[in-house]
Order: structure tokens, then C-alpha cells, then sequence
């Protein structure tokens, strides 16, 4: 009781009790601090399906950028295809099917410590590790639509399928990808 009484008297004093952000009192039980992790070697995962941070942070994210501008180019040789009457079959095929084995790979691109507290320049949105669920469904999503078109035969069923692919895309950029142009 003496206690708690001298640890009020001493947070007015030193003028904390109006400031929500000061220190805790020593005698309140302190909660435990979530601290971003601001170096590599740092464990910061909350959850382990996130998976913990790689050593070269760096190289890391930009092995992921150089990935996608890699999906950008086989999307494009895809977009170029739909203009044709009669589409190059056998490169839409390799085109989606590179796009297909990427996105089987995705979901190991976003381990702990590669979004934007990383201070490295990203277009990944914080909310890829704070909604993990919703993204990995994003992930899903284009494995199955890119997996349809990586095995479509003719031309009106890649016309079909390519749209509800590119659709996937879209679906995922819009909540977790802030694009910086
Ligand atoms: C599950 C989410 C998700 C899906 C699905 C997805 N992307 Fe992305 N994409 C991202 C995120 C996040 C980034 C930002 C990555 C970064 O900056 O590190 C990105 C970045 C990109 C970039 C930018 C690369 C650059 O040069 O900066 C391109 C191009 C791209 N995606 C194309 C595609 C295409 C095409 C598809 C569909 C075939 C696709 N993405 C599907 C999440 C996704």
C-alpha cells in the first residue's frame, strides 16, 4: 500500500501520470515490448510460419524484386500473346509455366525482417506480415489460376484462362503491394 502510493506520488512528480507514453510505473506490471527488429541476426518472428529473418537481409529482398520483374516479362510475352488471332501456344506455355513455378515458391518470400522496417527500398506493404492468412489465400490463388493456364491447349481457353490469372494478380497487388511510381 506505502508502496504504491510512493511510486503515484513519484510518477506526478516527475510529470508522466497526463503522458500516455511515459514510462510505466515500477510498481504496474510492464508489458512486454514488440520491437521491430532492426538487424538481421535479430529473431523478431512472432509467429513461425512466417519464418525467421535471412542472414543477408539485402540480397535477400532483392533476389525477391529481381523474381517478380522476372513474372512481369513472361506476363508480358502472355499480354502480347492475347493480341494474336493465333497465339505462339508453345510460349504461352512456357510463359505460364514459369509464372506457375514462381508463385509455388512465393510464399517463402516474405520472411521476418524483409518489409519496409527493413528501411531497404520495397513495395511489399507491412500488411503482408500482419495478415498472413489472407495474403497466403492471395498466394494460393494464382498457383491454381497460373497452374490452368500453364495447361491450356488452344487458343480460345488461353484467351479464357488469361484474364482470371492476371485477375489473381491484381487481387493481391491491391491489399499488399504498394507500388511506388
Ligand atoms: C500473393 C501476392 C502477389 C501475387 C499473387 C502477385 N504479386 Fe506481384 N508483387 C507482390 C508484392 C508484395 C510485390 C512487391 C515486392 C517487393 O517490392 O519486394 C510485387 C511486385 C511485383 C512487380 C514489381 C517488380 C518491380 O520491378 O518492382 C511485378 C512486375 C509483379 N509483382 C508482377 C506480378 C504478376 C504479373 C503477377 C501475377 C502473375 C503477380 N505479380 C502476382 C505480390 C504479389
Amino acid at each position: 500500500m506505502k508502496m504504491k502510493l510512493f511510486a503515484t506520488a513519484a510518477i506526478m512528480a516527475l510529470g508522466l501520470a497526463a503522458c500516455g507514453g511515459g514510462e510505466p510505473a515500477p510498481a504496474e506490471p510492464t508489458p512486454v515490448a514488440e520491437a521491430p527488429a532492426p538487424a538481421p541476426e535479430v529473431t523478431p518472428a512472432a509467429t513461425t510460419e512466417i519464418g525467421a529473418a535471412p542472414a543477408d537481409i539485402p540480397a535477400f529482398m532483392k533476389m525477391r524484386h529481381d523474381n517478380y520483374e522476372d513474372i512481369g516479362k513472361n506476363m508480358k510475352v502472355l499480354q502480347d500473346n492475347m493480341k494474336l488471332d493465333a497465339p505462339d501456344m508453345a510460349a504461352v506455355t512456357a510463359a505460364a509455366t514459369k509464372i506457375k513455378g514462381y508463385a509455388d515458391q512465393m510464399a517463402t518470400w516474405f520472411p521476418a525482417g524483409t518489409g519496409p522496417e527493413s528501411g531497404i527500398k520495397t513495395e511489399a506493404k507491412a500488411e503482408i506480415w500482419t495478415d498472413r492468412a489472407t495474403f497466403d489465400a492471395a498466394v494460393v490463388k494464382l498457383q491454381e489460376e497460373s497452374g490452368k493456364l500453364a495447361a491450356v491447349t488452344d487458343a480460345a481457353a488461353f484467351k479464357a484462362q488469361f484474364p482470371v490469372t492476371g485477375g489473381t494478380c491484381k487481387g493481391c497487388h491491391d491489399k499488399f503491394r504498394q507500388e511506388d511510381k
